[in-house]
């Protein structure tokens, strides 16, 4: 599919456009990953961040919310209870925290793949390069970290105020990849000012930086943060419509143009479509990450409203068998490495 081809797609209202592409993403998954569905269990471990993205409730500028810090032995703690339920993964999530130094977070990840031999993967944001290098021959296996939208003028201005531009966080991209980490990316659809022209340069960004894992969740609106005033000010006729059927559009196109990379269904696409984790499967996903996060903790780490939980974590391992079922697929075990990443770097 050529950029054109891409357009059109994305700019297309009709709902047949949607299934067709679903369909086809989910073939695609099945004949390059198949049906196997890998478990990652999420920790947010910390809700302060330095940054002010202007659509994340847990922005620095935000004085509504009571931030938290989890404990070395809680996190540990959560990665063993990662490691009980038979889940290969543990996702350490947080906000930009300077709290968490290099050696600390070192630390951390030494003494959880030490006690239960899991693949760890990272979603800390922005970092030194040198706290990567380390936090990668403490153990980490993985990094996340989405660029959000290939359009730099809007990259910029969701990232305000100590702007980083864009090509910053690209180069942190490549070094990633560099020393050697699983490399994850993404953005979230539909938030106001990205437009249908700019999240097809988003799809072609995923191809040209040769992902091996990509998350991609609707936006949704947080009460009192600058993005969600700004709403009612979309002006372009091209702005990406902030529905379900762009979000599931765009996840399966990424399917069709990235085959071999793993992808979640996202805990946003959770949020505005109970049956998300069933039709983000069916969309082409192959990844579900039940939050592990004790639930006083995840309450408070607000990036956007309505994150459901339920509060036994067997009971939603139950529900997540379930979705996997019915979309036809099966959970997994084992830290189910993307295939992307086992071929390019030959593991
Ligand atoms: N809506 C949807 N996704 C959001 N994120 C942050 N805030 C929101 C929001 N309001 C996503 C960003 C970030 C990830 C951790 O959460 O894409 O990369």
């Amino acid at each position: 599919m050529n950029r054109r081809e891409l357009l059109s797609l994305l700019r297309s209202t009709d709902p047949a456009v949607v299934s067709e592409l679903t369909e086809e993403a989910g073939r695609v998954r099945d004949q390059s990953v198949g049906k196997a569905v890998y478990l990652r269990g999420l920790v947010e471990f910390s809700s302060y961040c330095r940054r002010g993205c202007t659509y994340c409730g847990i922005n620095c500028a935000n004085s509504r919310i009571t931030r938290y810090r989890m404990t070395d032995a809680e996190i540990l703690g959560c990665a063993e209870a990662i490691q009980s339920y038979a889940i290969g993964t543990v996702v350490l999530q947080s906000g930009e925290d300077s709290f968490f130094t290099g050696p600390k977070m070192a630390t951390i990840i030494s003494a959880i793949k030490e006690r239960t031999g899991i693949a760890i993967t990272l979603s800390l944001g922005e970092r030194p390069a040198a706290d990567l290098k380390l936090w990668r021959e403490a153990g980490a296996d993985r990094y996340l970290l989405r660029f959000e939208t290939s359009d730099q003028k809007l990259f910029s201005k969701i990232h305000p105020p100590a702007t980083i531009p864009l090509p910053g966080r690209i180069e942190q991209l490549q070094l990633l990849r560099e020393l050697g980490y699983e490399v994850g990316s993404g953005i979230m659809t539909g938030f106001p000012g990205q437009t249908c022209a700019s999240a097809t340069d988003d799809l072609l960004l995923f191809q040209s930086l040769d992902l091996d894992m990509i998350g991609i969740g609707p936006y949704v609106p947080h009460p009192g943060t600058p993005m969600a005033d700004e709403i009612g000010d979309i002006t372009s006729d091209d702005q990406l419509p902030n529905t379900l059927a762009t979000a599931y559009k765009i996840v399966a196109l990424t399917r069709i143009l990235c085959p071999s990379i793993n992808m979640p269904c996202t805990t946003a696409l959770r949020t505005i479509d109970p049956a998300g984790y069933r039709e983000g499967l069916k969309a082409g996903c192959n990844v579900i990450m039940p939050n592990v996060t004790p639930l006083d903790y995840s309450e408070r780490y607000d990036i956007y409203p309505g994150k459901k939980r339920v509060a036994q974590f067997e009971q939603a391992l139950d529900l997540v068998e379930k979705d996997v079922t019915d979309a036809g697929c099966f959970v997994a075990s084992g830290a189910g490495a993307s295939r992307h990443y086992r071929e390019r770097s030959g593991r």
